[in-house]
């Protein structure tokens, strides 16, 4: 077989948030094909980074009284440590705010504009007079400019379905103040992605590309493509356009670059020849797997941008579905919006790995995690079928025989049958239907316990006459085994080294082929625990999280300070005192004294609890975070001090028409503030 020269990434997980298992799917599936490739005996490399630029990084770093700089060390090291336990075998993990990518982004940028491929023009944008800022769409909220519907989003409306501009919303505010935005001209540089028109078209056809993918942009192509729009005003995060003072690329012009600078940084390491991939006629394989939400920065914005500036395009551009969990998109309210960090908390990552594998194909279909189907499957498949095998064979061969397997194969025909079958597993591997191969290695791994089931080594065992049988069975099934962790080892790593100690053996794609006889075997371990629905169970109730209705947006900075949830670590600890605001800040705050009139259960909400406020001369709605702390009943009749003049939030569970002021690390321990002293309702508080 010749060695290939091939360089895999995954998309880069953005800087602000932590890794789920919606991502997890993606990094599992990109690892098992990279430690594919290697075990071949290719020279592979597999790099990633984190994605740390654009407007909500920036923001929420505000939000935490942070730079962001500091933000994204932070969440890089979170994402490293998920990662790792995952058992993501990354030959280099960077970021796209690195000397390298600035390094790339310039030079790219400067040969597409040498190149005649970016254009000026200047458009109208909602700007945030306040906050100095223009609005992404995103950022805009107001009501829909169809059905009316309050507190829409600035491209779509949730009620009535509309799409539409932000500038068509009536009463548009900021998310990032409240206040009104309004439109304002500025110079923008475009892409002029369709100068690539035909280039792409013939790199669709030539390329190993997904039907499904081929067909989308087919269908692009069709629609026209259109000038893309790379730059953002300050004040942005991100590199500054040479010579443009004040303008900044935008944040997916330099996210896919960082694949070059991941593996920049790694090149100079250990110097890997960079050239000889990228470089316009390398004959190195390039592969990028990302989600189907962004193939078009992939299929087309990407490869135009390496060909305008005289590299190479990528061999070929992978996407997987979406993650479902038991049927249904992942939910907060549910539990199933399971962070990885949540998960490695309960439950052993290789569960999942397995599981995932279990169900991949090559096509871009979502995949259902479906929680009892992952138990029984992970149950009845690694731990009834697989390790069994070596449980079945093992003691006895240690027991008995000093640990040593027999000379002979007792079944050749059998052990050729596993090792031929090797092909046609690494072919499915290859080709990404990992569904398949799975099939093909559990198909296998029943013909191994009917094997030993029909020979009963047990039987023989207890007798004199048929002890050398028993030891030749044994040894057969230990050997079977031996075949099939060794296609496993890709899935499950972890366990395969266990496998390595037990067996005294490296599993090897070259040596695999060539039985282990006369050769001795450690003392058996438990290779995996059964999946325990109660652990199952616990995760989920561990990632129930309904303090603050699903954001899909930063919230208002002026929410996050009030909102007690927003105030209180994760591990219960006191956060140190963020941005400071000034004097005029503060004296935006209207706080009132506030009669809490009644008080009910949120159906479908763990820590929310419905709140009816007097305050004199009007009454409020208010859902408030507090139920781990105060059950309803207790708080009828009590006062309270609430936020009299946040901005109406339309929640799933109703509108939201201010906000109460608590204290505390969370858990049980909150306190609602209760002006007991001869407060009244309405009245002011300063
Ligand atoms: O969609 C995302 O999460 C992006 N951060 C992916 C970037 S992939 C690459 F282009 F950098
Ligand atoms: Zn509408």
């Amino acid at each position: 077989m010749t060695q290939r020269k091939i360089l895999i990434t995954s998309a880069l997980p953005y800087a602000n948030g932590p890794i789920h298992l919606g991502h997890m799917l993606e990094y599992i599936q990109t690892d098992i094909w990279s430690r594919f490739q290697k075990a071949r005996g290719h020279q592979c490399y597999y790099v990633c980074a984190d994605d740390a630029h654009g407007t909500p990084i920036m923001l929420k770093a505000q939000q935490l009284g942070i730079i962001p700089e500091q933000m994204i060390a932070q969440t890089s090291q979170e994402h490293q440590a998920d990662f790792a336990e995952f058992l993501i075998g990354f030959d280099n993990y960077h970021s796209t705010h690195s000397e390298e990518n600035k390094q790339f982004a310039s030079d790219i940028y400067t040969k597409l504009d040498q190149g005649g491929y970016i254009k000026r023009k200047t458009i109208s944008q909602l700007f945030d007079p306040e906050k100095q800022m223009f609005l992404p769409d995103r950022f805009v909220k107001g009501d829909c400019p169809k059905c009316g519907a309050l507190d829409q989003n600035g491209d779509s409306c949730d009620s009535c379905g509309a799409t539409y501009s932000p500038t068509e919303l009536k009463n548009p505010r900021s998310v990032v103040s409240g206040a009104t935005p309004v439109l304002k001209d500025s110079e923008h540089y475009f892409f002029d992605l369709p100068a690539f028109e035909q280039m792409l078209k013939d790199w669709t056809r030539s390329g190993s590309l997904q039907d499904e993918m081929a067909n989308k942009l087919q269908e692009w192509f069709t629609e026209g493509l259109q000038q893309w729009d790379i730059s953002r005003d300050a004040p942005y995060f991100g590199f500054e356009i040479p010579g443009a003072p004040g303008k900044f690329f935008y944040v997916w012009l330099d996210a896919p670059i960082g694949y070059l600078a991941s593996f920049k940084n790694y090149c100079d390491k250990t110097g890997v020849n960079f050239d000889q991939f990228w470089q316009k006629d390398s004959e190195a394989e390039i592969y990028h797997f990302i989600g189907k939400d962004i193939i078009y920065f992939h299929s087309l914005f990407w490869p135009a941008m390496l060909d305008g500036a005289g590299y190479r395009k990528p061999t070929s551009v992978y996407a997987h579905g979406f993650v479902t969990v038991n049927g249904a998109k992942m939910s907060k309210s549910r539990g199933t919006f399971i962070k990885a960090r949540t998960y490695l908390e309960h439950l052993n990552p290789e569960y999942l790995r397995y599981y995932f594998a279990s169900k991949l194909t090559s096509n871009i279909t979502d995949l259902d995690l479906n929680l009892e189907d992952f138990a029984q499957k992970v149950n009845a498949d690694l731990v009834g079928k697989v390790v069994n095998i070596a449980s079945r064979c093992a003691s006895f061969i240690s027991k008995k025989f000093d640990g040593k397997l027999t000379a002979e194969i007792a079944e050749p025909a059998l052990l050729a049958e596993f090792t031929t079958a090797g092909e046609t597993i690494a072919e499915s591997f290859e080709k990404r239907e990992f569904a398949r191969a799975i099939r093909e290695i559990m198909a296998l791994a029943d013909k191994a316990n009917q094997y030993i089931d029909a020979k009963a080594p047990w039987v023989l065992a207890k007798n004199e006459a048929t002890l050398t049988e028993a030891h030749l069975v044994c040894s057969m099934g230990i050997n079977l085994f031996r075949v099939l962790m060794h296609y496993l080892k890709p899935v499950l790593p972890a366990m395969a080294k266990e496998v390595e100690l037990f067996l005294n053996d490296e599993l090897s794609w070259s040596t695999y082929q060539t039985a282990l006889t006369n050769h001795s075997i450690n003392v058996f371990k438990p290779l995996m625990q059964r999946v325990e629905m109660t652990k199952v169970e616990a995760m989920v109730e561990g990632s129930k999280d309904n303090l603050q209705p699903t954001a899909t947006v930063a919230p208002k900075a002026a929410e996050t300070k009030a909102a007690p949830a927003a105030a209180i670590a994760a591990d219960g600890a006191i956060e140190p005192i963020g941005e400071t605001i000034n004097i005029d800040d503060f004296a935006k705050l209207d706080l009132r004294v506030a009669r809490i009139i009644n008080a009910e259960h949120v159906e479908g909400a763990d820590k929310l609890v419905k709140l009816q406020l007097d305050l004199g001369n009007e009454q409020r709605q208010v859902f408030a975070g507090i139920k781990s702390a105060y059950q309803p009943e207790q708080l009828i009749g009590r006062l309270t001090v609430m936020v009299a003049n946040l901005a109406p939030r339309k929640m799933r569970f109703g509108m939201s028409e201010g906000m109460v002021m608590a204290a505390g690390p969370g858990g049980s321990d909150i306190f609602l503030l209760t002006p007991d002293d001869g407060a009244t309702p309405g009245m002011r508080v300063k």
